[in-house]
């Protein structure tokens, strides 16, 4: 008999709730930033991607405000009906000169603007190679498109090597996230766009995270290995993490970028972004400019700072110079068993599980913000090495009893 409609979710959640897996949410009632306030309590956040603190900058709130009552709150259509507004057009212009790109693409968001990718430059006989820790938009773009999937181990660039002779092919993309959202390494930029260059493919970076951070100027990951979304090249960048706002951008060479808005569905069959989000992106690039330098030096101090913390208080982090640092728990139960007990003494630092992260690798993600102080840090660090003397020796005196 054909299982029913309710007993096939029901079992599908329970099984969710059995391997502790269930996801609940929290529900904020401040701005975000490191001082938030959640189910009604004011908490210390470790767990948003407002690097930079630039989410409740006065000045970004100031820009969305003058342009919601110059031009209203919704775009109204997509961008190649009547949506496309002259704030999103400036704000491509803007993003494309910044990252020294020929041009730009606004997306609403970075998961649909990687969804575009593979479908719109790929069809069957391409290939499309990953890698094994992309993020999930990403790997998701792979089912889009009628392309040959294949991901290599993680920042293996021989091994991406050794799959692109493995297999025949017509054209190819790769594609890479710059910094790993969920360890907070970085990708092997300048050896993958040579592999790309030497086999005529396409490479693809996605630098959610690099963006604002990364570079001189915060141009990003590219940047900061010497390279420039030029030629074929395509970065793509998220305005709703460093720069505090919300949507994404593809820049690269005029042909690609004309290609993404003539074909990309993702582009064409949704609704522009709101025209004041686009304003407070160009003020979050003006922030940059002018206090840029100092954000990162700060937001550079504080990462420093947690890893020298995490060290003397023996926490052991995964390797990650960026600001996403990781601490590896293993089992789901006991992540979220501590990031609750985190959040019954005023830290919030969300657990990252499965299908996030692979099987039996659950984890603690901290997301450092410029905007941490020392003292914040120094409190997160000591509760943490708390819960996780604890954690060790619970599992001590489990395996203990385990051998009686
Ligand atoms: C590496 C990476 N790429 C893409 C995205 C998606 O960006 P957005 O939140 O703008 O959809 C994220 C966000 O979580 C990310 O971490």
């Amino acid at each position: 008999m054909k299982q029913g409609w309710r007993d096939s979710i029901a079992s599908r959640q329970q099984a969710a709730h059995d391997a502790g897996l269930w996801r609940t949410r929290k529900v904020l009632s401040s701005h975000q930033g490191v001082e938030i306030v959640i189910d009604g309590r004011s908490v210390i956040n470790f767990s948003s991607n407002d690097y930079l603190g630039l989410a409740g900058h006065e000045s970004l709130k100031l820009s969305a405000e003058k342009a919601c009552r110059d031009f209203g709150v919704g775009s109204g259509a997509s961008h190649l009906v009547c949506g496309h507004h002259q704030l999103h057009h400036q704000l491509e212009l803007e993003l494309a000169a910044f990252v020294g790109a020929e041009r730009a693409i606004l997306f609403s968001s970075g998961y649909m603007a990687n969804l575009a990718m593979a479908a719109t430059f790929l069809t069957k006989g391409d290939l499309l190679l990953q890698d094994k820790l992309n993020h999930a938009s990403l790997l998701d773009s792979a089912k889009l498109s009628a392309s040959h999937f294949k991901r290599y181990a993680h920042c293996d660039v021989e091994h991406a090597a050794k799959l692109l002779s493995s297999v025949e092919f017509n054209r190819c993309m790769i594609a890479t996230d710059s910094v790993f959202s969920m360890d907070g390494d970085v990708a092997p930029l300048r050896q993958l766009q040579s592999l790309a260059s030497d086999q005529q493919a396409l490479l693809l970076v996605d630098d959610a995270h690099g963006f604002g951070l990364m570079g001189a100027t915060g141009q990003g990951a590219l940047s900061n290995q010497g390279l420039s979304p030029v030629a074929e090249v395509l970065m793509m960048g998220t305005l709703g993490k460093a720069l505090g706002c919300y949507g994404a951008f593809v820049a690269g060479d005029a042909l690609y970028i004309e290609h993404l808005t003539q074909f990309a569905r993702p582009y064409m069959y949704t609704t522009a972004l709101p025209p004041s989000v686009s304003a407070s992106v160009l003020a979050a690039l003006a922030v940059l400019a002018e206090e840029g330098d100092l954000l990162r030096a700060r937001l550079n101090a504080n990462i420093r700072y947690f890893k020298r913390a995490a060290r003397k208080h023996a926490v052991t982090l995964r390797p990650s110079s960026t600001a996403i640092q990781v601490v590896v728990i293993g089992d789901s139960n006991q992540s979220v068993n501590i990031s609750r007990a985190l959040l019954n003494q005023g830290i919030n630092l969300t657990a990252i599980r499965p299908p996030t992260v692979a099987k039996g690798a659950a984890r603690l993600r901290v997301a450092l913000s410029a905007a941490h102080t020392f003292g914040q840090i120094d409190q997160l660090i000591e509760l943490l090495s708390q819960q996780l003397s604890k954690l060790a020796v619970e599992k001590n005196s489990a395996e203990l009893n385990g051998h009686d």
